[in-house]
């Protein structure tokens, strides 16, 4: 099972393939916040450290959100990410 690691909280928690990150964050009490959920508040923008090629690809508004925003390249919103692999993030700031 793939293992996502939040270095801000200091959680390794392995996940079901596919499963949507922020369904993870609310089943475990994460510090990664969310807004709309839908890609449009930057809410629950997050830094990945590692492994960003087991996310699930950015889609169109996702990727025009993040340039709106000049957001990092490591830089992914959580609320439109599924975890194929292992990976490492961090709350951005
Ligand atoms: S919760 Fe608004 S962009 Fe993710």
């Amino acid at each position: 099972m793939p293992k996502v690691t939040i270095t801000t909280d200091k959680l390794e928690l392995e996940v079901k393939e596919d499963y949507p990150l922020i369904d993870m964050c609310e089943d475990y009490d994460t510090s990664i916040l969310f807004g709309c959920r839908d890609g449009a508040c930057g809410a629950c923008m997050i830094r990945v450290k590692q492994g960003a090629e087991n996310l699930s690809p950015m889609e169109h508004n996702e990727r025009d959100f993040l340039d709106t925003m000049a957001a990092e390249p490591n830089e992914r919103l959580a609320c439109q990410c599924k975890v194929r692999g292992d990976v490492v993030i961090e709350v951005s700031e």
